[in-house]
This record gives C-alpha cells, sequence and structure tokens, in this order.
C-alpha cells in the first residue's frame, strides 16, 4: 500500500508530458499552460488507492486517473471564468492570461481528452466506469449552476450549501475512489462504502477549500484571497455569519454596497463569529462520517491507512 506522497509523484511522472498538439497553439498552448501548474493531484490518487485496495494498481486504473485528473483540470479552467478568479495554483487563470473564449474552448478539448484516455480501458467494467463518470460530470455542472445561482440569492441555508458542494465537488472525489474500486475488482457494497467515504470526505474537503478562501495564506493557496466574498459565494461562513443574528444587517449592507473594504469587513464579522470553531465542527462531523465508511470496508486493516492518512491531510491543509 502505498502513500499519498508516493503515489502523486509517480502519476506526476506520467501524466506529465505533453497531452496536446503542437498547432494551432492558440488553442493548445493554454492547456500545456495550465497543466503544468500542477496541483495536488488528489482525485487521480484517490483513483489509484481506490484500486490498490483491492490488488496491485493495474494499467486501466492509471488511465483512468488520467481522464480524472484531466476532467478535473477542465472544470476548474471553466470554474475561473465563471468566479471571475485572477490566480491559480500561484500563476494567472487561463482566461486572465488569455481571453475567456479561449479558456472555454480549451475547457472542452481538456473534457474531450479526458473521454479518450477512459476510452483506453479495456475490460468490459468501461461500461459502468462511463456510467459513474457521466452521471458525476453532470452533478458537477448541477452544483457549479448552484453556486452561481446562490451568489444571487440571499436565502440559502446551510442544508442549500451542503447540497450544493456535495454536487460540485464531493461526488468527483467518490467517483475516483469507486473507479479505482471498480477496475480493481472490489465487492459492490465496499465499492459503495468508499463511494460514502470520499462523498463525505469530499464535503469537508470542500469546507476546508471555502475557509482557506477567506483565511488562508495566498501564498501556498495560490488563490486570490476573499475571492468569495467578493462575488458573495454563499458558503458556510457566510450562512452561519447571516444566521447568528447579530451581524446580519451589517453583512446586508456590504453585500449591496459593496465597498472597497468589503473581503477586510466581512472577515471581521466572520473572526467576531468564531468562524474557526464552526469550520472545526463542520470538518470533523464529515470527517468522522467518513472514517465510519471506510472502517466498514471488508478488507485488512492496514490496506486502508493510506486513505486514513490522505483524508487528515486533505482537512488539515493550508493549501
Ligand atoms: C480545487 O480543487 C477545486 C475544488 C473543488 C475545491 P483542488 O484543491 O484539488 O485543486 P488543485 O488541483 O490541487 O489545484
Ligand atoms: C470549484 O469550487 C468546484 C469545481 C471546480 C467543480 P471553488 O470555486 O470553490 O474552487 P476554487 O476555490 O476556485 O478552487
Ligand atoms: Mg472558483
Ligand atoms: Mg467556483
Ligand atoms: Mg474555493
Amino acid at each position: 500500500m502505498q502513500s499519498f506522497e508516493t503515489l502523486s509523484k509517480q502519476f506526476a511522472e506520467k501524466f506529465d508530458t505533453r497531452h496536446f498538439p503542437e498547432q494551432p497553439a492558440s488553442l493548445y498552448e493554454p492547456n500545456e499552460y495550465f497543466l503544468k501548474l500542477g496541483g495536488k493531484r488528489i482525485r487521480p490518487v484517490l483513483c489509484l488507492m481506490g484500486n490498490e485496495m483491492f490488488d496491485e494498481i493495474m494499467p486501466d486504473a492509471w488511465h483512468a486517473a488520467t481522464a480524472i485528473e484531466l476532467f478535473h483540470n477542465f472544470t476548474l479552467i471553466h470554474d475561473d471564468i465563471m468566479d471571475k478568479a485572477p490566480l491559480r495554483r500561484g500563476k494567472q487563470t487561463v482566461h486572465t492570461k488569455y481571453n475567456d473564449s479561449t479558456a472555454l474552448l480549451a475547457g472542452d478539448v481538456m473534457l474531450v481528452k479526458a473521454y479518450e484516455f477512459l476510452n483506453k480501458i479495456s475490460t468490459v467494467q468501461l461500461h459502468k466506469v462511463l456510467l459513474l463518470f457521466n452521471k458525476t460530470a453532470i452533478e458537477v455542472c448541477e452544483g457549479q449552476q448552484l453556486d452561481m445561482d446562490y451568489e444571487l440569492q440571499d436565502n440559502v441555508s446551510m442544508t442549500d450549501y451542503l447540497r450544493m458542494i456535495e454536487l460540485k465537488t464531493s461526488v468527483a472525489l467518490a467517483a475516483s475512489l469507486k473507479i479505482g474500486a471498480l477496475l480493481g475488482g472490489g465487492g459492490e457494497r465496499n465499492q459503495n462504502l468508499l463511494y460514502e467515504f470520499g462523498r463525505k470526505l469530499g464535503i469537508a474537503f470542500q469546507v476546508q477549500d471555502d475557509y482557506l478562501d477567506a483565511f488562508g495564506d495566498n501564498a501556498k493557496t495560490g488563490k486570490q484571497v476573499g475571492g468569495d466574498i467578493l462575488s458573495n459565494k454563499k458558503t458556510f461562513l457566510l450562512i452561519h455569519a447571516m444566521e447568528s443574528g447579530s451581524h446580519q444587517k451589517e453583512l446586508k449592507t456590504l453585500i449591496k454596497t459593496n465597498p472597497s473594504n468589503k473581503v477586510e469587513k466581512v472577515l471581521n464579522v466572520y473572526k467576531d463569529c468564531k468562524a474557526d470553531e464552526w469550520a472545526l465542527q463542520l470538518k470533523n462531523k464529515y470527517f468522522d462520517e467518513a472514517l465510519n465508511h471506510l472502517e466498514d470496508i471488508a478488507v485488512l486493516s492496514k490496506r486502508k491507512e493510506p486513505l486514513r492518512e490522505l483524508a487528515l491531510f486533505l482537512v488539515q491543509r493550508d493549501f
């Protein structure tokens, strides 16, 4: 059983080659630029770990992992257009460096490239892999649309938020694990437990992402600080601060008037509401539930160790 460190290094060795043709450079250069920025490679490693839980990692799992990482990068390029984000992985986003239209097409072709890798899967499991991959891709679109709808809506509940982040983020982590397990010959019960582990972990992962958007060090996250605040994202931070009552009026005014010191003001409100404690509580709830599903999987405990460690890293990370 290999650690996150080992597997992400191995994955990078295979993945970090040129994926696109030279011409037209105006289309493919942006993709190569973006892929070179790297990233944590969490989803492909989840796929590989889901595979290794049941046997040695097989070539099909590498194809699936590659498809999953390409799909993820496609969602990020489009997400940065939607979120008007200037920075990603410490560098200019594709739509900022080039333009929106190029970023749209670069993302589109990245998605098609992902399917090319899925098509390399040689077992009869391909049909099941495709079903899950497509279901997940549709859910990500649904989640991303809700995320934008909520920017304009001021009555978003914690339940709405949790469902939205499940769709836009956590199902992709869950599906990565399950696809690995499916290819590795894991039984259906084990596959589904892995999916549930990933789903709960993914919720905790997005909670941490939302926390870091407000309180992270941008030298580490590589993203603009307070991007979510600027675009009125309905994160657990904002929902909680609104629900805690005493700051509701101030927050509503800040959202409506958009002053130049909005980020600073909203951050002060969050701090006042003890956002730290809230984030910890929420993350722990989903982290604990995730681990319970992992424990229920019927394989030797030591085969689950890399996933336990990765789960802890994902909820405690500062980048
Ligand atoms: C960013 O995902 C998008 C979210 C779902 C929060 P990651 O934090 O995994 O991004 P990279 O690939 O490591 O840059
Ligand atoms: C992105 O969520 C989710 C997907 C890309 C599907 P965010 O918008 O919070 O991700 P970051 O913070 O830009 O990485
Ligand atoms: Mg974003
Ligand atoms: Mg977004
Ligand atoms: Mg974010």
